[in-house]
């Protein structure tokens, strides 16, 4: 499906997969064991920003050719100004990035959509919102995140739903154009919650490939973010 801002943000409820908690060795399979998501998401983290190590931009290159699925890549690195732009020259749909790591997140935001994706902020747990909603003005996606970037299999932080719902009301009131996306501890207990608050994306990791039927999961939750929002 292609993303349109001013289509999703009143459209239905996206899920995004996160393949942090796919089988690395496996990834075009895991990528079509989720046919039917709206974005696939690929945590990239460099061991600096984040006490972890994942992937980088080989790996998208391949994951590119290897699916369909628009790709959704969480930059979790250091110099993401450097960086970036990469990716979205990889053929990534959206690409987002951190502001706590981010020199000048306006000039990098441009970088990527001169490059052809979606540009995304994301703001660690600890991060207000209110410093950057002028920042937001040049971006397509926000990520909030509702764990501590780094690993998957945490607990949704309830303190992150006022967030959420400030997010969504600066894009109601128009003075955002972007789309709502959440990343951390998003499963069948926490969804609807964060569905309610407001928010128009959902990054699922372990809710999704530690389900049996990872594609049936994908449904499930989106079903119970339809219905809660
Ligand atoms: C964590 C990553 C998340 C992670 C979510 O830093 O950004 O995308 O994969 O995993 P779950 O859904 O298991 O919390
Ligand atoms: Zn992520």
């Amino acid at each position: 499906m292609q993303y349109d801002a001013a289509v999703t943000t009143t459209g239905a409820p996206m899920i995004a997969p996160s393949i942090l908690s796919a089988d690395f060795a496996r990834l075009a399979e895991e990528a079509a064991a989720v046919t039917g998501s709206d974005w696939l998401h690929v945590d990239v983290m460099d061991n600096h920003f984040v006490p972890n190590l994942t992937l980088g931009e080989p790996v998208v290159k391949s994951l590119r050719a290897a699916t369909d699925i628009p790709l959704d890549c969480h930059l979790m690195i250091d110099d993401p100004d450097r960086w970036a732009p990469g990716y979205a020259e990889l053929g990534a749909h959206n690409v987002t990035f951190h502001v706590e790591a981010a020199g000048d997140a306006r000039q990098t935001a441009r970088a990527i959509r001169a490059a052809g994706a979606k540009a995304g902020l994301a703001l660690k747990p600890g991060t207000a919102l209110e410093d950057y909603l002028e920042v937001l003005r040049e971006f397509d996606t926000l990520l909030v995140m509702t764990v501590e970037p780094g690993f998957g299999g945490q607990a949704f932080i309830d303190e992150m739903l006022p967030k959420i719902a400030a997010a969504r009301a600066a894009v109601d009131s128009g003075h955002l154009r972007l789309l709502v996306e959440v990343d951390g501890g998003v499963n069948t207990e926490t969804i609807e919650r964060a569905a309610a608050a407001g928010a128009d994306c959902f990054v699922a990791g372990s809710a999704v490939y530690g389900a049996a039927d990872p594609a049936a999961a994908v449904r499930r939750l989106r079903a119970q973010a339809a219905a809660a929002s």
